[in-house]
């Protein structure tokens, strides 16, 4: 008669019910639910980190993405602390340098787990390509063992063209879930696809998943364009929405999940209330088509283009 209770406390909880999420593939092969909302942390130092996780998770946040090279997971992880919510109840991405050997690849991401106070994270990406395929293959296979002991629920990678991935799949024994990438109104008419080739992502299973959907790295005024320009603050009117809200409300509505940052408590609950109105298939179009802002990065930093098989656009420096 005590099985059925066992078997309740055994239970494994998840993200709460009614968190918008999207399946993904975990590594064990098994759909991992991944929240379509999450918390950036780009360029926040650990105290700001902390402070931004704490106020995000009060208002509902149950998903934070940071990065080895944002050199604060110490502080998401004292912020995720603080909240006091359960583990299984909340999704960490994190994400180890790409380039690194088995060794070194190990290294960080046992680093990763360390900082951040936990025994596993939901999602580890690779975060850039690396500059050869034969790094590139090592790297994932290390990244894959060590996620299948337990480390990483699911696996993937940011900037990665179709050729990286396709070279990915051809050594690989799990799926990769996710490919992280920029995307924000003013690119939906993909000038890039070389860069992030959703279409092909997509056909493979692989989620993918948008960066600086508010375009908070893009010089002025495209920096502003997509949270008080004109296009998104009349289409965010009609559902009194704000133009933040309309600019993530895109995304998720195709099916993109979104990790905004923001420090600022009142930014963080209006980029939280993305679930309770849609745009209209015409409001889609019309956003879809714009063509500014356009994709930071690609004309500023030739990394951006990796080594991607392709001729690279034509690089033009920005002038310090
Ligand atoms: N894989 C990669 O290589 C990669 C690259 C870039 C970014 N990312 C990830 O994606 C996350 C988001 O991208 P991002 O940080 O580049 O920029 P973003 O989220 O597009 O924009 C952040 C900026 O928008 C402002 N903001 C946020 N919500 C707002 C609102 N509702 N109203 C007005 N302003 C608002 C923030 O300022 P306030 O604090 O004042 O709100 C901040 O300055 C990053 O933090 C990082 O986790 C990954
Ligand atoms: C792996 O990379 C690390 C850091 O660059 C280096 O110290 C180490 O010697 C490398 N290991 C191998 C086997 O190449
Ligand atoms: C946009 O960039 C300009 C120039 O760097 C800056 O002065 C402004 O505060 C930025 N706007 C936002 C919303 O961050
Ligand atoms: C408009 O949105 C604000 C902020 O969410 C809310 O307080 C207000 O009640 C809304 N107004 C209407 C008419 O729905």
């Amino acid at each position: 008669m005590f099985l059925p209770f066992f078997g309740l406390l055994l239970a494994t909880s998840d993200l709460p019910t009614g968190y918008p999420t999207v399946p993904i593939r975990g590594v064990s092969g098994k759909p991992v639910r991944m929240p379509m909302i999450g918390l950036g942390t780009w360029l926040y130092p650990d105290a700001v980190a902390q402070s931004a996780v704490t106020t995000a998770f009060s208002l509902g946040y149950r998903h934070v993405d940071t990065a080895f090279g944002y050199k604060n997971q110490g502080g998401v992880g004292q912020g995720l602390q603080a909240s006091r919510v359960p583990r299984e109840e909340y999704f960490i991405t994190t994400k180890v340098p790409g380039g690194l050997n088995a060794s070194a690849t190990k290294a960080a991401l046992d680093e990763s787990l360390a900082l951040l106070r936990t025994t596993y994270v939901d999602l580890m990406l690779i975060h850039y390509p690396g500059s050869d395929s034969a790094s590139r293959k090592e790297q994932w296979l290390a990244l894959e063992q060590w996620a299948l002991s337990g480390k990483a629920r699911a696996i993937g990678v940011s900037h990665y063209c179709r050729t990286h991935i396709e070279e990915v799949m051809s050594v690989s024994h799990t799926p990769i879930a996710v490919n992280q990438n920029q995307y924000h109104v003013g690119m939906g008419r993909d000038t890039q696809p070389r860069l992030h080739d959703r279409a092909f992502d997509e056909s493979q299973g692989i989620l993918f998943e948008a960066y600086s959907t508010l375009c908070g790295p893009c010089d002025y005024p495209g920096n502003e364009t997509l949270l008080t320009g004109p296009l998104v603050t009349r289409i965010g009117r009609a559902h009194n929405k704000t133009g933040a809200q309309v600019s993530l409300r895109w995304a998720v509505q195709q099916g993109i999940p979104v990790i905004p940052k923001s420090s600022t408590a009142a930014h963080l609950r209006e980029n939280f209330e993305l679930f309770d109105f849609a745009l209209t298939a015409e409001e889609m179009a019309v956003l879809s088509s714009a063509t500014s802002p356009a994709e930071t990065g690609t004309t500023q930093n030739p990394d951006d283009a990796q080594d991607c098989s392709f001729e690279r656009p034509a690089i033009v420096r920005a002038s310090k």
